[in-house]
């Protein structure tokens, strides 16, 4: 029988570093985390113990030059196998809809939805704080996405707190991705975090008036990421225009939807090159 799960993008609506752990170089932040609508799907079904992963859709060639040892869904396929002495295997297929290294966390959803979905198919039944310290091993945001939900994540990725439902941003955006990728170690090594002395203020900020700490440094790299900004900025109905992640993928918030919806009809006119989507937020 043949189980699925979907794995939603990822957005930072904002991301404020707050210095970098001295054991390690990774950076300390705050950040809003919730998901989108868009995303990826990991089907499976049973096999008599071996792993394996075909790869489906309009990013699966973004993949497929990687190595499989390096596949994040494949990693954690081993890691649950190992971990709860499962001796059945998975075939499992994943239908790439996010686009790859491109600040909408694609392989960190991958990878959560293969701890979700592998943990119902081998009834292991873990429940996701049992799950989550194996999900912080594959990589910082694997414990945010798998919780797919608005939460608050710090740390420097471990601490998750949902957000209670009153907080729940709501709206639609239009993300917007120049075509180029951007490798997340190399924005965190461009960016330059305050000492970690500062703490995060215990109340939730508001988001519309925060900020992504590492637009900077995403923009001097990849400098399309200020053109697509500008040009979010610029559209009737845009209420902010941030970057996600370590970019490249830019969104812009719409309280209306059909004022996102002409944007993106503007935009495939005027930017033809530009890889674009309408996507709502998930509660
Ligand atoms: O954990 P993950 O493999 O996704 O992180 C990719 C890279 O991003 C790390 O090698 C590190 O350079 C950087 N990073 C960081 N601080 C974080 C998360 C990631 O410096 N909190």
């Amino acid at each position: 029988m043949m189980a699925t799960e979907q794995a939603h993008a990822k957005l930072t609506l904002y991301l404020h570093l707050l210095g970098k752990r001295a054991a390690d170089g990774y950076h300390l932040l705050d950040a809003l985390v919730v998901f989108t609508d868009l995303a990826d799907t990991l089907a499976v079904t049973e096999t008599s113990g071996e792993l394996n992963l075909r790869i489906h859709g309009e990013f699966a060639s973004d993949i497929a030059a990687q190595p499989p040892s390096s596949n994040l869904v494949l990693r954690a396929a081993t890691l649950m196998q190992a971990h709860f002495n499962v001796r059945s295997g998975a075939a499992l297929q994943l239908t790439k809809r996010i686009p790859v290294a491109a600040g909408l966390g694609g392989g960190s959803a991958d990878a959560a939805a293969a701890l979700r979905l592998l943990n119902r198919l081998w009834k292991i039944n873990a429940p996701l704080d049992t799950l989550a310290p194996l999900a912080a091993s594959l990589g910082s945001d694997v414990p945010a996405c798998l919780y797919s939900q608005p939460l608050r994540m710090q740390g420097v990725g471990e601490i998750i707190n949902p957000l209670a439902p009153q907080h729940h941003p709501n709206g639609t955006l239009l993300l917007i991705n120049p075509r180029k990728s951007l490798l997340t170690r190399d924005v965190f090594a461009a960016c330059r975090p305050p000492e970690p002395t500062q703490i995060p203020a215990a109340d939730l900020p508001d988001w519309q008036s925060a900020r992504n700490d590492l637009e900077q440094a995403a923009i001097e790299i990849c400098p399309d990421i200020a053109e697509i900004l500008q040009w979010l900025s610029a559209q009737e109905g845009c209420k902010a225009a941030r970057l996600c992640g370590s970019g490249a993928t830019c969104f812009g918030w719409f309280e209306k939807a059909t004022m996102a919806q002409h944007a993106s009809e503007r935009l495939a006119a005027q930017k033809p090159h530009w890889w674009h989507s309408v996507t709502a937020l998930m509660a």
